[in-house]
């Protein structure tokens, strides 16, 4: 079920609809997509998907972008688990929407959704690729699992997946890169986040029966010093496909 949001967490919430957070956002969008490179891994005319999209910037920047390049996107589909992000996410769409002439109107489309990861709305083998945006790490590690099983599954055999993800090697880093998600999602002290170094990601997708095939390191820099991050290029191993 979507989550239930308390009185706090409801003003917070309305708080983050001012344009400040929303540029800030933006400009987020802007610098990921950058630092990744992924636009460079997606296809003319096919059809991607993230998972934990949030508010959307990401990938409502890379469908404007693809489309401005010449090299349009069949659609770029979010979901999320939590229902409030998304709600605002289809109120800036249909504001888009309205201020967009009636021959772009099937351009661009959005299709964000209220959905769980670990059971996704495709068929098997339907999409060029899936992402997972800063969204693993938040997840538990069953839950983890079940979630890159369900992206193999719904990605087509020379698809690709997508994972960006913080990268911790010791204790320090760890506690910079945690106060710095906490502060970012505004979530309590008890929330747990499952990081891993870089090696350890590869390990960890390689058991999952997935090759990196492309990785970009890169950090964020902060008052306290830099949080290093890695963006991994996943196929499914000729044996899973
Ligand atoms: C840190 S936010 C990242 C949002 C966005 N990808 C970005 O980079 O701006 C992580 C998101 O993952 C979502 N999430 C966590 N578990 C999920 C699941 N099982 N299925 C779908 N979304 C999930 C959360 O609700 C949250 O919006």
């Amino acid at each position: 079920m979507p989550e239930k949001f308390g009185f706090q967490e409801r003003v917070l919430d309305e708080a983050s609809e001012l344009w400040p957070i929303e540029y800030f956002l933006q400009k987020r969008a802007e610098w990921f997509i950058e630092k990744s490179g992924i636009e460079k891994y997606l296809k003319v005319g096919g059809q991607y998907l993230d998972v934990g999209t949030g508010r959307g910037h990401i990938t409502q920047r890379v469908l404007a972008d693809m489309e401005t390049s010449g090299a349009p996107l069949k659609g770029y589909y979010g979901i999320d688990i939590a229902e409030r992000p998304l709600r605002k996410v289809q109120k800036r769409e249909a504001t888009r929407l309205k201020k967009t002439t009636e021959a772009d109107q099937g351009k661009n489309p959005m299709g964000f959704v209220w959905a769980d990861g670990e059971d996704l709305p495709f068929q098997d083998g339907t999409l060029d690729g899936v992402s997972y945006i800063f969204s693993i790490h938040h997840m538990d590690k069953v839950m983890t699992g079940k979630v890159m099983q369900e992206a193999k599954r719904v990605c087509k055999p020379d698809g690709n997946i997508f994972v960006a993800e913080d990268i911790v090697d010791s204790d320090e880093q760890r506690k910079l890169t945690e106060d710095r998600d906490r502060l970012l999602n505004w979530e309590g002290k008890d929330a747990k986040h499952n990081y891993k170094s870089d090696q350890e990601w590869e390990e960890y997708f390689n058991g999952l029966g997935l090759e990196v095939v492309g990785r970009e390191l890169f950090n964020s820099e902060t008052r306290k010093g830099p949080i290093p991050h890695g963006f991994y290029v996943l196929r499914k191993k000729p044996e899973v496909r």
